[in-house]
Formats: C-alpha cells, structure tokens, sequence
C-alpha cells in the first residue's frame, strides 16, 4: 500500500526502494497491441512459476526520475526518449512493442497520483522504474502468451550527497557485458544479471565499478557499469559509437547536444581506444542515476592511471552543472527538454 509520505526522512534518502501509494499496470496478449491500464495500490504480484519473464528472462524495463523543481514544478526530464527505448527493447525481446503515447500517458498518471512522494527540491527526486515481462506460462523456449506493463516509482536520493568523489574504475579484461547483435542495446533485464558478478569482483577489491571493453575488439571500450563513458582529449569530447552493444543513454544524449550547443566543443561518436581513455585529459560516465560523474583513476592490466590528478576536470563539471541547472530549472530549458506535470 505504500508507506505514509510524512514520515519520510528527506535528509536520508539513498537509493533503496521506499513503497509508494500506487503503480501502474497493463496488460497485452501476444500479437495484440497494447490499451491502457490503470493505477493499483502497490503491492505484490502473483505469478505463474512458468512465467516466461522468470525462465526465460523475457522482461525489459526504463529508469527515469521526476524533479521538484527551483519553480515548484514537477518535471520529467526527456520521457519522450525513455518511451522510445522501451519500444525499442520490446521489439528486440519479441515483446508486444510498447505504445510510446501509452507510456509517456503511464509515467505521467504515476507521478500525479504519488506527487506527496516527491521530496522536496534539491533533496532527490522520485525515480520511475518501468517493467514489461513475459508473465504468461511458457515450458518451451518461446515468446510467451501473456505481458505485463507495471510503473512503480520510489523516492531517491541525490547519488553523491555532498563533494562528487571522481570513480576509481577496473578494467575488466575477464568478462564482457554484450556481444556484438546481442541485447546490449536493449535495456533487457539478462544484461544486468551478467553484470552483477564482474561488478562485486571489482567492488570488493576497493574499484567503484569495471569498465567494459568489446567484446570484438578488446582493445576499445564499451561502458562503465550501467553508465556511458566520455572522454575529453585535447578539447575534444568522445564517446563510443552505438553499434548494437552499448545502450543508447538519454544522458549521453544530452551530454553531446549540450556539449556541441552550449560549450562549442567538438564532439564525436567513434571507436575509443581503451589507450586513449588512460591518457586522456578527462574522463567522466553519464546516466540517470549518475549523471555526470568525474573517473579518477584507471587500474587496467598494465597498472593505474591517474586521469587529470584525480580532480574533476572544467569541462566535465560545466557538463554537469549544465544538466543539472536544466533538470532543476536553475537554469533556462532553451531546448525544451523539461516535460512539466500539472
Ligand atoms: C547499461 C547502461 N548504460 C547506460 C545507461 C545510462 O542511460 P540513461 O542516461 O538513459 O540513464 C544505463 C542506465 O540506464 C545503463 O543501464
């Protein structure tokens, strides 16, 4: 049923899920398209043990966040891209493909009806975890008969409270997180099961997190954790290109508009070298979660590479205030990324 929103400690949010009032469902035969579905209390779902979502691993799901703004106003941040996504992961997962209208119509229902759950400006936001599964029974490895679209939604806090400390990153040269015309690109639910053992190998050994290289190519590299990765090379900013394995970030996205719109810099979508990354003159992954965040120090086969100092270089703090001065309405959306709720 969701917790009563007044004993909220706002001062302490993390990122730990905190039940809201209600969430979100609909449901889709096979071959049909999808219809709206309504707001539920949240709570429990049953399934069948045969679910092809629990077997097969046929699910996809979104990650996005409504701010509080410096106006008072609620706002999605590029939804509109989430809800492209989710169409996108569907078909790759032989999902009845998401309506991109019914989506954007969900997430909107979602944050109305849990707007107490909002905390307040400057404190966090409420993160929206779309889901899709495969949840009618199947034995066979086939699509199954029967899908279920569920929102919910949790009160989160900032992801680094206080000073951004820059990441220490692992190369992992062990594991790869996608195959080149695999589901990298898709936000499938298998590829974050994948990633959870390389991640804790790191976590225990002292990293923040690994990044990884492709799996074609191994001497360029993919992505850090869930995040995408950046570099700045004598002013010029770089990211991997999408080829199938990297997920297209809405982040990333963003980054490179903003990089191109308001700081004037060249940037460019290309292979980049893992080489490269440990000489360059900044380094920084981007997400929902993460936002912008500085990378510190590399440890890869050949030893640790400190990467400017340890310091978060300028044109990555201007990135990330540049996002989060939109994102909070401190500063003017001139481009119109802001999806108000009224
Ligand atoms: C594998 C992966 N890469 C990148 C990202 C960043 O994407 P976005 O900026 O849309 O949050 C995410 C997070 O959703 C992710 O899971």
């Amino acid at each position: 049923m969701g917790i009563d929103p007044k004993t909220i400690d706002w001062d302490s949010l993390g990122f730990n899920l905190i039940e809201t009032r209600s969430m979100y469902k609909a449901t889709c035969k096979k071959d049909d398209s999808w219809s709206p579905g309504e707001l539920i209390p949240f709570g429990n779902i049953e399934l069948s043990p045969a679910a092809g979502v629990l077997n097969y691993g046929q699910g996809v799901f979104e990650g996005m966040k409504a701010y509080r703004t410096l106006k008072n106003r609620i706002v999605l941040f590029r939804p509109e891209m989430n809800a492209k996504r989710i169409s996108m992961s569907t078909k790759r997962l032989c999902i009845p493909e998401m309506d991109e209208e019914l989506f954007l119509k969900a997430a909107i229902e979602i944050v109305k009806d849990n707007v107490d759950y909002i905390p307040p400006y400057g404190k966090g936001s409420l993160y929206l975890r779309p889901v899709v599964w495969g949840t009618g029974p199947v034995l066979g490895v086939k699509p199954a008969d029967e899908y279920t679209f569920i929102i919910f939604a949790s009160p989160v806090g900032p992801y680094f409270k206080g000073n951004i400390k820059p990441l220490h990153l692992k190369v992992t040269h062990n594991f790869h997180r996608a195959a080149p015309k695999g589901i990298g690109n898709a936000k499938a639910i298998g590829n974050y099961s994948a990633s959870l053992y390389p991640s804790s190998l790191a976590k225990k050994t002292g990293f923040d997190e690994v990044i990884y290289l492709n799996a074609g190519n191994e001497q360029l590299i993919e992505e850090v954790g869930s995040a995408n990765m950046f570099i700045v090379k004598d002013n010029v900013l770089k990211t991997p290109r999408l080829a199938g394995s990297i997920l297209p970030g809405v982040t990333r996205d963003s980054v490179l508009t903003l990089a191109k719109e308001k700081l004037d810099i060249e940037v460019q979508e290309t292979d980049v070298l893992l080489d490269e990354v440990c000489s360059a003159d900044e380094v920084f992954c981007t997400g929902t979660a993460v936002v912008v965040t500085p990378v510190g120090k590399i440890t890869s086969e050949d030893g640790e590479h400190s990467i400017n100092d340890g310091k978060i270089g300028i044109i990555t703090h201007e990135l990330r205030s540049l996002l989060l001065g939109i994102q909070r309405e401190e500063c003017e959306d001139t481009l119109n990324w802001l999806h108000p709720i009224d």
